[in-house]
């Protein structure tokens, strides 16, 4: 049965590994466990919806609470769900990019975008936007 996952995290200052290390090695494990989902990251913050099997996410939370790369650590929800809305057998990573900008303004309030403050369904409306926009984006780039 298909789950999914989101928590909210924050990026230690004294992180031992990289992003790209941590993105590549996140992608590793999930695509081995038929894990998909997506990273959003603003330079801080952290917001990462996961779905899978329920014991494949189970070993993916873990490996994720283990990593001395994050603090503040804040599980939103892990529950079930009717579908995947990511399609990659691994791990979307959106850093900075012009439609990711775009679409954290349509959910900010008050100028400021804060997804500890937003209900857990406006997160999963959040995340697939997300994920449309990058649909949108490689089919204009074809
Ligand atoms: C923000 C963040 C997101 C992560 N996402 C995942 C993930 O999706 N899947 C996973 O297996 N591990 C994830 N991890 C954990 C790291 O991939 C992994 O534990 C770390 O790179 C250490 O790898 P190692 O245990 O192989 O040394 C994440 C860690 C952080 C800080």
């Amino acid at each position: 049965m298909l789950y999914h996952l989101l928590y909210i995290s924050e990026l230690k200052s004294d992180a031992s590994q990289d992003m790209d290390t941590i993105v590549q090695r996140s992608r590793d494990y999930n695509k081995d466990h038929h894990i998909t989902g997506a990273l959003w990251f603003d330079g801080t913050v952290f917001v990462q919806m996961l779905e899978g099997d329920r014991m494949a996410l189970s070993g993916a939370l873990a490996r994720i609470m283990r990593s001395d790369a994050h603090h503040n650590f804040e599980l939103v929800f892990f529950e079930p769900a009717a579908e995947r809305i990511f399609s990659d057998w691994s791990m979307a990573y959106y850093h900075a990019s012009k439609d990711e900008q775009d679409i954290v303004k349509k959910f900010a309030t008050d100028n400021s975008f804060r997804p500890r403050r937003m209900s857990a369904q406006s997160l999963i409306t959040f995340m697939r936007y997300l994920e449309m926009a990058r649909h949108v984006s490689a089919a204009n780039s074809i």
